[in-house]
C-alpha cells in the first residue's frame, strides 16, 4: 500500500515546492508541517480535511477529544456514504482509484476478515492514531534536517550536487530518482541520530557524537529497523514503528526536491554558520525550538 500512494507523495511535495517559489520569506517549519498533514491526510482519510497553519489554540482535553471524535466521526460517516453510492452505481465508477486506511479498516468490519468484531470506535482510534503517529514526527525530521543542512554548507553543496547530477533536466525529482542518492540516504539517517529521544549519541557508539557527520552512514550497514540498538529511531522490535518504510520516503522526496530546486540563505543577513541546531522544545516529539525562516532562491 505505500507504493499506491507514490502519487500523494509527489503531488503534495510538488505544491511544497510551489509553496516555497511564491513566498518572499519562507517559513519552512509551518510549510513542512502542512506537507505532512496534508500527505497523512489523504493518506488515512483520502482527501484534505484542513490546509494552512497549523492551529496554536490551546484547549482542555475534553474538548480537543471530543472535536476529533466529532472530525473523525464525519468523516466515517462520508467514507460510508461513499461506499453506499459505488455499491449501487456498481464498482468501478466510484470517484477514488486508491483506497485509504480509512477504507480497508470499514472493508475489513463489513465482510468479518479480521475473525473478531471491529467497532466503530476502534475504526476512529486507529485512523486518528495513523495521522498522530506520522504527521509530526515525518515533520520534526525534515525540520531538523534541514536545518543541520543549512548550517553545513559543505553538506548540503555535497547533497544539492548529488540530487542535481541525478535529475538534471527534470522538473521534480521522482521516487524513482532516490535509489541512486546515497548521500541522501546517509544525510537522512544522520539527522534522527542527532536529534532523537533515544540513545542515539553515546560516545561509545559513535566517534563525535554530537557532530552532524552523514559521511558515518556512507558504506555502512546501520539501517532503520533497529537490529543495531545504537540507532533507534524508529524503536525496535515488535512493536517498532510500522511507518518506517512510509515515512523515509516522505522525507526522501520533500528534501531531494528542496535542495534540487533552491538555493537558501537566512534574512536580514544573518550567517549560515550561526543557525541555531541546539534549541529544543519538549513535548512528544522534540521539536526545534525556533522555526525555520529563510529565503529561497530557485536554482536555474
Ligand atoms: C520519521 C517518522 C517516524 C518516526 C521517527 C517514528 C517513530 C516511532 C517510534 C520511536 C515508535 C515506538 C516504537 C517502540 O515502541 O519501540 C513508533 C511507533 C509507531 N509508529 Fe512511528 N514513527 C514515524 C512515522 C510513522 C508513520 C508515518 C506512521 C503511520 C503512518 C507511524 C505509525 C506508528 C505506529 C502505529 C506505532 C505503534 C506501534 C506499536 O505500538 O505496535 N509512525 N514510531
Amino acid at each position: 500500500m505505500v507504493k499506491s500512494f507514490r502519487i500523494v507523495r509527489e503531488e503534495e511535495t510538488a505544491l511544497l515546492v510551489e509553496k516555497i517559489r511564491s513566498a518572499s520569506v519562507v517559513n519552512l517549519s509551518d510549510m513542512l508541517l502542512s506537507l505532512t498533514n496534508n500527505v497523512l491526510c489523504r493518506v488515512a482519510m483520502g482527501r484534505k480535511y484542513w490546509e494552512g497553519d497549523a492551529s496554536n489554540e490551546e484547549g482542555v482535553l475534553e474538548k480537543v477529544a471530543r472535536e476529533f471524535d466529532e472530525f473523525i466521526e464525519a468523516v466515517v460517516a462520508e467514507h460510508i456514504d461513499r461506499k453506499r453510492r459505488e455499491c449501487n452505481n456498481g464498482r468501478g465508477s466510484g470517484e477514488k482509484e486508491v483506497n485509504d486506511f480509512l477504507d480497508v479498516l470499514l472493508e475489513l468490519q463489513s465482510d468479518d476478515r479480521a475473525g473478531f468484531p471491529i467497532h466503530r470506535d476502534t475504526i476512529k482510534a486507529l485512523t486518528l492514531d495513523m495521522f498522530a503517529a506520522g504527521t509530526d514526527t515525518i515533520f520534526t525530521v525534515l525540520e531538523w534536517t534541514m536545518a543541520e543542512l543549512l548550517k553545513h554548507t559543505e553538506f548540503m553543496k555535497k547533497l544539492q550536487k548529488e540530487v542535481r547530477d541525478v535529475g538534471r533536466g527534470k522538473r521534480y525529482i521522482a521516487e524513482d530518482d532516490l535509489e541512486k542518492m546515497h548521500y541522501l540516504k546517509a544525510v537522512i539517517k544522520e539527522s534522527p541520530r542527532l536529534h532523537t529521544p533515544a540513545i542515539a549519541r553515546d560516545p561509545s557508539s559513535w566517534e563525535d557524537p554530537e557532530e552532524f557527520r552523514p559521511e558515518r552512514f556512507l558504506n555502512s550497514s546501520i539501517d532503520f529497523k533497529g537490529k543495531g540498538f545504537e540507532f533507534i529511531p524508529f524503536g525496535a522490535g515488535r512493536r517498532g514503528c510500522p511507518g518506517i518504510v512510509f515515512a523515509v520516503n516522505v522525507i526522501e522526496l520533500a528534501l531531494a526536491n528542496i535542495v534540487y530546486r533552491f538555493d537558501f540563505c537566512l534574512p536580514d543577513g544573518a550567517r549560515l554558520e550561526d543557525l541555531d541546531t541546539m534549541s529544543e522544545r519538549t513535548g512528544t516529539t522534540i521539536h526545534k525550538k525556533n522555526p525555520l525562516i529563510v529565503l529561497a532562491a530557485e536554482h536555474l
